[in-house]
């Protein structure tokens, strides 16, 4: 495959569409051709499926239904639109992928790491990110700048403790595909911070 596979992820209100839309914006300057999508969604059965993930219509969705869903909505993602762009050369920029699910179902569900890792493994046929980036935010800040939860949104905040913990801890098992960066900072820090690291993965011609 010619593209880049870049990820965001963090919790919730970490401001990752802010960033996204700066970074490919720029790239998109540069006379690249950059892809944006997110998950869970980015096709139409994986919006439908996002809509019973999300809706507080089903808000007693078991844990392993949920599970099942996101990896489903992820493998159709993969399908019809991520392998597709990378082999056209594209820049792929995925709002959220496969840690979320390992974050969210695996540890702040209680599902398993390695079980929900797996299946999302599978569902992909094995598709990685190039990069990750993660903006990681107290859940406390985040959760404030969220104006009308969802159904994942309004679980407790022990929950989005063990989502943030989660995530930090598999972006320290492999710093050369990972950017932590704190939220904290302003846009144009954080938004600094990124072009400077997509630069070096893109070989320098960022
Ligand atoms: P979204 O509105 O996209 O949230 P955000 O703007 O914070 O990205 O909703 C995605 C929600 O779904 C978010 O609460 C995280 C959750 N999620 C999972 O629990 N598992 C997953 O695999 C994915 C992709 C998302």
């Amino acid at each position: 495959m010619t593209g880049y596979f870049i990820v965001f992820e963090g919790g919730e209100g970490a401001g990752k569409s802010t960033q996204e839309a700066l970074l490919a914006q720029e790239l998109t300057s540069e006379g690249k051709t950059v892809v944006r999508t997110r998950e869970p969604g980015g096709t139409p059965a994986g919006e439908a499926i996002r809509n019973v993930l999300l809706s507080n219509e089903y808000a007693g969705l078991s844990d392993r239904a949920e599970a099942l869903l996101f990896a489903a909505a992820r493998g159709e993602h993969v399908k019809q639109v991520i392998r597709p762009a990378l082999e056209a050369g594209a820049i792929v920029i995925c709002d959220r992928y496969l840690d979320s699910s390992v974050a969210y179902q695996g540890y702040g569900r209680e599902l398993g790491a390695d079980r929900v890792r797996d299946l999302s493994v599978w569902a992909t046929e094995g598709l990685l990110p190039d990069l990750t980036i993660l903006l990681d935010v107290d859940p406390s800040v985040g959760l404030s700048r969220v104006e009308s939860p969802d159904r994942l949104e309004s679980e407790p905040i022990e929950y989005h403790q063990r989502v943030r913990a989660a995530f930090l801890d598999i972006a320290s098992r492999e710093p050369d595909r990972y950017l932590v960066v704190d939220a904290s900072g302003s846009v144009e820090e954080i938004a600094t911070t990124i072009r400077g690291r997509v630069a070096e993965l893109l070989g320098g011609n960022a």
